[in-house]
């Protein structure tokens, strides 16, 4: 087992209806099983806080451009990082988020097809250790190539084809700015997905979600316990 000195982040990815929901809620229980309720946090994004949760009506439900959406969910991130996420892991806590920064690359940079390098730049400005303890050191630091970025210790990607995701959805809710995409966007936003786990793939386990529920879920469960995040031989 890893030592939780530095606490644990782990972030739930995936198109819309890809089905990470019921994993998630069953993971935090097997966290809260091993490490105490107080330990674990769920939360997710955009969201997580009063004001992220109000950016996230509008990023959600309001037509606007993907600069302007993309400043929304980084700003709704720095809030979440700032009052939950970083205080969670410097008590030494875990964190289980659904969906974070790689949730931007995937529907702003593929599913809108924004410009992949401002992304980059949102993402150092708002996740740099350093800044977050203070907002003053902002501008003087951001061309230095040694700051550290916040990212999960692991990122669990459900991926599903979209046209049986697009099933799922059907008929379930009245749908979202996002879930309202068709199929070609979530196409896009699949790739954006695998740029960033080609990109990274020590930090994702990828899942593949068009399998039974006790399937994916032992899935989940392998992809935490192999990183040595859980103990081994729990029952689903
Ligand atoms: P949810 O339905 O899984 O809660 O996710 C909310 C929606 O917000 C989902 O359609 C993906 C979208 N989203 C973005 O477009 N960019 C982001 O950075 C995040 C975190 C979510």
């Amino acid at each position: 087992m890893k030592s939780l000195e530095n606490g644990l982040f782990i972030s739930f990815e995936g198109i819309d209806g890809a089905g990470k929901s019921t994993h998630i809620d069953a993971l935090v229980a097997a966290f809260k099983a091993e490490f105490g309720a107080d330990k674990v946090i769920q939360t997710r994004e955009p969201g997580g806080t009063p004001l992220a949760e109000k950016l996230r009506q509008m990023i959600l439900n309001d037509a606007m451009d993907a600069l302007t959406e993309s400043f929304l969910v980084f700003a709704a991130r720095r809030d979440h990082l700032n009052k939950v996420i970083e205080p969670t892991l410097a008590r030494g806590d875990v964190v289980l988020c659904d969906r974070f920064t790689d949730a931007t690359f995937a529907y702003q940079g593929g599913g809108r097809g924004f410009d992949l390098k401002t992304l980059s730049y949102l993402e150092q400005i708002t996740q740099q250790i350093r800044w977050l303890e203070s907002d003053l050191e902002v501008k003087s630091s951001v061309s230095e190539p040694s700051i550290q970025i916040r990212q999960p210790d692991l990122t669990i990607w459900f991926d599903l084809p979209p046209e049986i995701a697009a099933e799922r959805l059907a008929g379930a809710r009245v749908p979202d700015k996002f879930e309202a995409q068709p199929v070609e966007f979530f196409r896009q936003v699949a790739a954006g997905y695998q740029k960033r786990m080609d990109e990274n793939p020590a930090r994702f386990a990828k899942i593949n979600a068009n399998q039974s529920r006790e399937t994916v879920w032992a899935d989940v469960l392998q992809a935490v316990e192999s990183k040595g995040f859980l103990k081994k031989g729990r029952s689903a």
